[in-house]
C-alpha cells in the first residue's frame, strides 16, 4: 500500500476523506493523522480526528496535533460551515484515545526522514501550516516526499471564503506558497472539481442504507454540511471536497486536469489566497502541479460508498 500521512482539521467532509482512507488498507497504509487549525481551532480539529479514528475503530493510528495559527496572520475559521464542534451532525462520543505527545511538524520531519526517499506521501485537506512548517525547519525533508496530493485552490470556480480565494489557501497563504514553491510534485483538488462532487439526496440516502455506524454517522455529516453550500449557493448538497484527496489515491482515473503553474497571491488585500492557475498556458512558468478540473462523480461516490460499506 501507498503510505500517507493525512494533515487536516476535520470538518465532515475531512472525516469522510479520513474514513475512505482508513476503509482502504489494500491501497493505503495512513503513517498517521496531522491535526492543524483551520475549519475550526487546534484543540477541536485533533479531537474530530480521534473521534473518526475511533469511529472507524483505528485507535492504532497516531494522531499529532500540530501548528494553532497560520505563519503569518490570524487563523480564520469556518464554523458558518462546519457548526460550532467542527463535525457537527452525528452525536459521537468524546475520543478516549490519547493525542500522541509528539508535534505534528516533528512527526511529518521524522516519519519522511527515517521511511526511504520518495516513498511517503502527504495529503493536506486543512491550510498548509504544518506542511510549510516542516518544510521550512527541515528542508533535507522536502526531496524525500514521493508527492503531495491536497484539497485546495480554485479557478473556473472562484472563491468560497472571498470571491478569490479558497478557504485552505486563504487561511494560510504564506504557507501555500512555501509548498506550491517547494518543488515537490503536486495535484491540486480545487473547487472546480470538488463543487461537482454533491451529496445529492439519493447519495445520501445510499451512506444510510448502509446501515451501519459508518453510513449513518456520515450521511449525518452531509445532512448537517449541505445546509451552507444549499442556502448560500443553491447547491443541490454537500460538496466532498476533502475526500477527492483520498479518491484520487484509490483510482486517479476519477479524475482528470491540467499540468500547469499555479502560484498563490499573498500580498493583495483583495486577491489574497487565490491560486493563479495557469490553465491556457499563457505564461513560460514552469509546470509545478497536475491541477485537477473535472470528476466522475458518480464513479467517485460508487467507490466512496463501497468503501465506506467496508467500515
Ligand atoms: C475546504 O475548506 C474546509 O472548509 C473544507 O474542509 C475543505 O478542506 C474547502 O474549501
Ligand atoms: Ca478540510
Amino acid at each position: 500500500p501507498r503510505q500517507i500521512i493525512i494533515d487536516t482539521d476535520p470538518g465532515q467532509d475531512d472525516a469522510v476523506a479520513i474514513l475512505l482512507a482508513l476503509a482502504s488498507p489494500d491501497e493505503i497504509e495512513v503513517l498517521g493523522i496531522t491535526c492543524v487549525a483551520g475549519n475550526v481551532p487546534l484543540d477541536l480539529t485533533a479531537r474530530n480526528a480521534r473521534i473518526v479514528c475511533e469511529l472507524a475503530n483505528r485507535t492504532d493510528i497516531g494522531v499529532f496535533a500540530g501548528c494553532d495559527r497560520p505563519l503569518g496572520r490570524d487563523l480564520v475559521t469556518a464554523e458558518h460551515v462546519h457548526g460550532k464542534t467542527g463535525l457537527d451532525g452525528p452525536d459521537l462520543p468524546d475520543p478516549q484515545m490519547p493525542l500522541q505527545e509528539a508535534h505534528a511538524v516533528d512527526f511529518i520531519i521524522d516519519t519522511l526522514r527515517s521511511a526511504p526517499e520518495k516513498s511517503v506521501t502527504l495529503c493536506p485537506l486543512g491550510p498548509l501550516t504544518n506542511i510549510a512548517t516542516a518544510f521550512e525547519k527541515a528542508p533535507d525533508i522536502v526531496g524525500r516526499v514521493q508527492e503531495i496530493v491536497l484539497m485546495g485552490g480554485g479557478y473556473f470556480e472562484g472563491g468560497n471564503i472571498t470571491p478569490a480565494a479558497e478557504f485552505n489557501i486563504y487561511v494560510d497563504p504564506q504557507a501555500a506558497d512555501i509548498v506550491f514553491r517547494s518543488g515537490v510534485p503536486l495535484v491540486v483538488m480545487p473547487l472546480d472539481v470538488t463543487h461537482k462532487a454533491l451529496v445529492t439526496k439519493p447519495r445520501n440516502d445510499a451512506f444510510r442504507a448502509l446501515n451501519s455506524k459508518v453510513g449513518v454517522a456520515v450521511a449525518q455529516m452531509t445532512d448537517f454540511f449541505e445546509r451552507f453550500d444549499k442556502e448560500k449557493y443553491g447547491s443541490e448538497g454537500a460538496p466532498l471536497h476533502d475526500p477527492c484527496v483520498t479518491a484520487y489515491l484509490l483510482n486517479p482515473d476519477l479524475f482528470t486536469g491540467r499540468h500547469i503553474n499555479v502560484e498563490i497571491e499573498t500580498r493583495s488585500d483583495l486577491t489574497l489566497g487565490m491560486t493563479v492557475a495557469d490553465w491556457w498556458r499563457v505564461t513560460d512558468r514552469a509546470p509545478n502541479a497536475l491541477f485537477m478540473g473535472d470528476i466522475d462523480a458518480d464513479g467517485f461516490f460508487d467507490l466512496l460508498t463501497e468503501r465506506l460499506g467496508r467500515l
